[in-house]
This record gives C-alpha cells, structure tokens and sequence, in this order.
C-alpha cells in the first residue's frame, strides 16, 4: 500500500514539443502537412493505407532522433517523492524513457504494432510496416495508434487514476479531443490543480486550475518549487 500523495499528470503533445516532436494544432504543427482524417482515423486507414503506414513509419523514425526533455525529466524524478501516475495523449515514448514508470498511453504507442483484428496482439514496432506485411492470425500489421473512429480502452484506468489523484497536473494539451479532455471533470473538489502550458485552453471553464503559463520544462521547474513550498514534497 503506497500512503504517499497521488499526483496525475495529464500531457499532450505540448510536454515533447521541447524534445522536438511537434505538436498537432500549434503553427508548424504535424496536421499541417496532413489532414487528420487521413491519416489518423479508421476511415483514412481504409481508404488508404499506404498514406497512414508511410506516415506512422516517419513518426517511429522520427523517435530515435529525439531525447525526452527537463520536463519528462522532473515528472519521474518526483517518483521520489510521490506516487505518481501520467496519462499521456501523446504516442511517443519519452516519458518512459525519461524514467516514467506508471504511464498509461491513452492514445497508443509508437514502439507497437498489432494486428488489424485486435488491439490486444501487440509486437515491437521496430522496422517499418509495408503493406503485406502480416500478423499471425493473417491480418495486415498497422501501427498500435487509437484512430479517431476507434474506442479509447484505457479511459477507465485513467480516469480511475484522476478520481484517486491529490494532485492532478495538466501540460500542454488543447483539451480539444474527446473522450481524453473529459479526465479534467473527474478530480474530486479537494485536489489540487495545476495547468502547465504556453497558451493554456480555458477547459472549458471546468476547473479552476492553478496556471504555470510557459513551457513545459520551465513549468516543471516552477511546480516542483511550489509544491516544495507549500511542504507537498
Ligand atoms: P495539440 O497540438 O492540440 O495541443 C498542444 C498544446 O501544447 C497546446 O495547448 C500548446 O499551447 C501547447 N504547447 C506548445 N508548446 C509547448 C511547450 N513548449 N510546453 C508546453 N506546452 C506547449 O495537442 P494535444 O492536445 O496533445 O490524437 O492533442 C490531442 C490529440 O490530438 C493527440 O493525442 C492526437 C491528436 O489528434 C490522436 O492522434 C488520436
């Protein structure tokens, strides 16, 4: 049993950007190139797969050139300190990495493959999917993603997590996509809320959260001297 505080953090694609993984919807972001529809969703997947395997084999090999950053960094080095889970939207793996050791991918992971009939036969995604390229159970191997269209499983266990959380921290996420923005409904009234981000969404004025307007990695800093401060380490 762990008595110590339980601190969520919730991130987006806003926690990598200083890594160098671009977020979806800021300027320069990777929708850019690419509609959504096209190449992450279940529809784009089966209207072209050559078009999303292309696009998730750049976004796999885009991972070896990129390091997890300060922000990563401080989240699993509060595992000190904390019992501390992160609910991830993001696909890339740098919070593990950075040393993160409970993180629930709501939205998938790079580093996997499956098979086109289930989710839950996963494989290392290691080299590039082609297509042709073949599961056990004979189903085209795709990338482990959840696709605009497709159920986001993880869900309960993650908003399991935000109901237990003392501390829930969001960072850099536009709380624009659904079901995943809902976590911030779940805290209960006693916890206390943080929002780490350069250009924070409003939530949907749900939660009155405490604002660290700048970059992750910066905020990360700044959160881990209040909660000093205010004797929560
Ligand atoms: P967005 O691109 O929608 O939002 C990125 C957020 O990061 C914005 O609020 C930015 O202000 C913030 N940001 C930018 N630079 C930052 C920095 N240096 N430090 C901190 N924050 C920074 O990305 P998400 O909200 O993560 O889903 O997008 C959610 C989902 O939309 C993704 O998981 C993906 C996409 O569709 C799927 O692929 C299913």
């Amino acid at each position: 049993m762990d008595n110590r505080k339980k601190i969520v953090f919730f991130t987006g694609a806003g926690v990598s950007a200083e890594s160098g993984v671009k977020t979806f919807r800021d300027h320069g972001g990777l929708w850019e190139g690419h509609s959504v529809m096209e190449v992450a969703s279940i529809r784009g997947w089966n209207t072209d797969k050559s078009k999303v395997l292309k696009f998730y084999n750049e976004r796999r090999r885009q991972l070896n050139e990129v390091e997890p950053n300060d922000a990563h960094k401080i989240i699993a080095e509060l595992e000190k300190y904390y019992n501390v889970v992160v609910i991830t939207q993001n696909v890339d793996d740098l919070h593990e990495r950075a040393g993160s050791t409970n993180v629930i991918h709501l939205h998938g992971e790079l580093i996997k493959m499956c098979s086109s009939k289930s989710k839950e036969k996963t494989l290392p995604y290691d080299k590039d999917i082609e297509i042709g390229d073949k599961h056990e159970d004979g189903s085209q191997l795709r990338p482990y993603i959840v696709w605009f269209g497709e159920n986001v499983p993880k869900m309960i266990d993650a908003s399991n997590e935000v109901e237990e959380a003392d501390i829930f921290v969001v960072i850099g996420t536009s709380l624009n996509v659904y079901p995943a923005a809902d976590l911030i409904k779940y805290t209960k009234d006693e916890c206390k809320t943080y929002f780490i981000d350069p250009n924070p969404s409003d939530g949907g004025g749900i939660k009155d959260f405490t604002i660290i307007q700048t970059g992750a990695s910066e905020g990360m800093d700044k959160l881990k001297k209040l909660l000093n401060n205010e004797k929560d380490i």
